[in-house]
């Protein structure tokens, strides 16, 4: 079609198609400013940013990308006033309550990182649900970070390492980084390649701190609920410019 508008196609620069990065990260930040100068409440923010999640997954799985994995809802954010906390609850049991047509229908698996022990038994099934019936899709796998902090998650492998070794399971001299890794959230994930953060900040904000070793970075000042597939093209553009060295030469 001529006049194709999907901006993903007008971007400059061609992708090298060899060399794609299997794990994405993105720190899904900037809802509450994006709804705040239009004049909308900071929930609007985050179901329009779910809507992006939906057009960004759908793109990386065109582009072969295996993983991304969705910074949703930090350990931290609990803090935030509880109206707030509770619409994004909200959104995100509805955003699972469609799971089969969400995932399922487009060969999505769903997976998550973080301590869901802390949501709701309604909320827990739902997720629970979600991974199971998407458990064979082979498109692209969408993790979703929940109540997720890495600091969080090394505590949580680290206290399992010690109750085996407490119980005589483990001896403490095998522990190596690949038996530590074993244990995180992300066990079974490919390494991080590239972590997006849009918005304009440029911290992690305990996203993926382990896995963050040799992964590379992109920022934008985009909002997330703007973001789109040209900025996702960009960043991957950015990406296969680098020089990933992994401590060599
Ligand atoms: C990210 O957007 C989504 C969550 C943390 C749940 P924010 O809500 O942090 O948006 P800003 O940073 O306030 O604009
Ligand atoms: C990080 O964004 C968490 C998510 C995107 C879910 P925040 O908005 O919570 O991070 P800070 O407060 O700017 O560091
Ligand atoms: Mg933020």
């Amino acid at each position: 079609m001529i006049f194709k508008r999907r901006s993903f196609a007008r971007g400059a620069g061609r992708l090298d198609m060899s060399n794609i990065p299997k794990h994405i990260g993105i720190i899904m930040d900037g809802n509450g400013r994006w709804a705040s100068r239009r004049g909308l409440p900071r929930s609007a923010g985050h179901r329009r940013g779910a809507q992006t999640l939906e057009k960004i997954v759908e793109y990386c799985a065109s582009l072969g990308v295996e993983v991304v994995t969705a910074y949703a809802f930090s350990t931290e954010n609990w803090s935030r006033p509880k109206d707030e906390v509770d619409a994004i609850m909200k959104l995100l049991y509805d955003y699972l309550s469609d799971a089969e047509r969400r995932f399922r229908d487009n060969n999505t698996r769903f997976t998550v990182s973080g301590d869901v022990s802390k949501f709701s038994p309604k909320l827990r099934t739902a997720i629970e649900n979600t991974v199971d019936i998407t458990k064979d899709g082979k498109s692209i796998t969408l993790n979703l970070a929940l109540n997720y902090g890495g600091r969080d998650e090394i505590v949580r492998a680290a206290r399992s390492l010690a109750q085996d070794a407490a119980q005589g399971r483990l001896a403490p001299d095998s522990l190596d980084e690949n038996m530590f890794a074993s244990r995180l959230d992300t066990a079974s994930l490919p390494e991080v390649d590239l972590i997006i953060r849009p918005s304009g900040e440029q911290r992690l904000s305990n996203f993926l701190l382990w896995q963050a070793a040799y992964a590379e970075f992109w920022y934008s000042d985009i909002c997330w609920p703007d973001f789109t597939e040209n900025d996702m093209k960009s960043a991957i553009l950015a990406y296969q410019s680098r020089n990933r060295r992994f401590g060599g030469v």
